[in-house]
């Protein structure tokens, strides 16, 4: 497995790659790899082409109070996993900060509207910062397909628009959320979670199935699914919702009444303690 640590070797090797013929797969990851990455790498083995795994911890898409700084890094065993799934067939992707951010950038993307709800206003310039790594990622790596984790569906959803409105000339493909037997989406930040909190991160993933299980019967009004995910997150006493909702998955705006047929999207946000857990499903109502 070949570890590439620079800007220039990497969009060089990946050139050379194309110019050979060569499709190219990238997952883009900021590694504490676990299962829901496996996932994503496994999907991207089944396309054809060349294996790209980028792990970089995009210090842009974290506010100043996150968690940039503990955010988990565990490269030897990032590199392991990697090897068991893909054994020598990857190229991994491994910049430091100073070669995607030399410090003499001026140039941000930014999505409008779509980052406008759900995660948005808790998290300002983070889908700024996810779509401008993102786009130079593309840039850098080349790929003709990307495969993402829908797990972050607000983030699909931005990735997707950039895509098309910038001409990237590839196809963005999402993977459905891998979850722990009771539910709760895998996550790097679920290691932050203290035994009382894991129990009751439950709820989260309780939410979204409810938002599902009343979509699919048939059920129109948002207000009540609202409700009902609400009514479930506050069984959890820890927990501080940020958010509840049931939006479009064209421009992520609430819905007002679902209609016939209609995709939706309802997503939820918790702190618990210091610790944000989301979650999300993406549905189609009946016609
Ligand atoms: O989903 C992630 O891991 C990150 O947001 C991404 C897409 C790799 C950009 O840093």
């Amino acid at each position: 497995m070949e570890v590439i640590d620079t800007v220039q070797a990497m969009q060089a090797a990946a050139l050379a790659r194309r110019r050979a013929g060569e499709r190219l797969v990238l997952v883009p990851t900021m590694g504490a790899l676990h299962e829901g990455h496996v996932a994503l790498v496994r999907e991207a083995l089944r396309r054809d082409g060349h294996l790209i795994v980028s792990i970089f911890v995009n210090p842009t898409q974290f506010g100043p109070s996150e968690d940039f700084g503990r955010y988990p890094r565990s490269m030897e065993a990032d590199l392991g996993r990697l090897q068991t799934v893909a054994s020598d067939t990857a190229t991994v992707f491994a910049p430091p900060p100073s070669e995607m951010y030399p410090g003499t950038e001026h140039t941000w993307v930014e999505v409008e509207q779509l980052g406008d709800r759900l995660c948005g206003p808790f998290r300002p310039g983070h889908f700024r910062g996810v779509a401008t790594v993102v786009a130079k990622l593309f840039n850098i790596c080349q790929p003709d397909v990307v495969v993402m984790g829908l797990k972050d569906a607000q983030q699909f959803f931005v990735l997707r628009r950039m895509a098309i409105d910038l001409n990237f000339a590839l196809d963005i493909v999402g993977v459905p959320t891998v979850r722990e037997p009771d539910g709760l989406a895998l996550s790097s930040r679920n290691a932050y979670l203290t035994p009382a909190q894991r129990q009751e991160a439950v709820v989260v993933s309780k939410a979204v199935f409810e938002a599902r299980r009343r979509i699919e019967e048939g059920e129109r009004r948002p207000a009540d699914i609202i409700e009902a995910m609400q009514s479930i997150l506050a069984q959890a006493r820890g927990a501080r919702v940020q958010y509840a909702e049931v939006v479009d998955t064209e421009l992520l705006q609430p819905v007002e009444r679902i209609g016939p047929g209609q995709e939706v999207l309802a997503a939820v946000a918790a702190m618990f303690g210091d610790t944000r857990l989301i979650d999300n499903i993406i549905t189609r109502a009946p016609l």
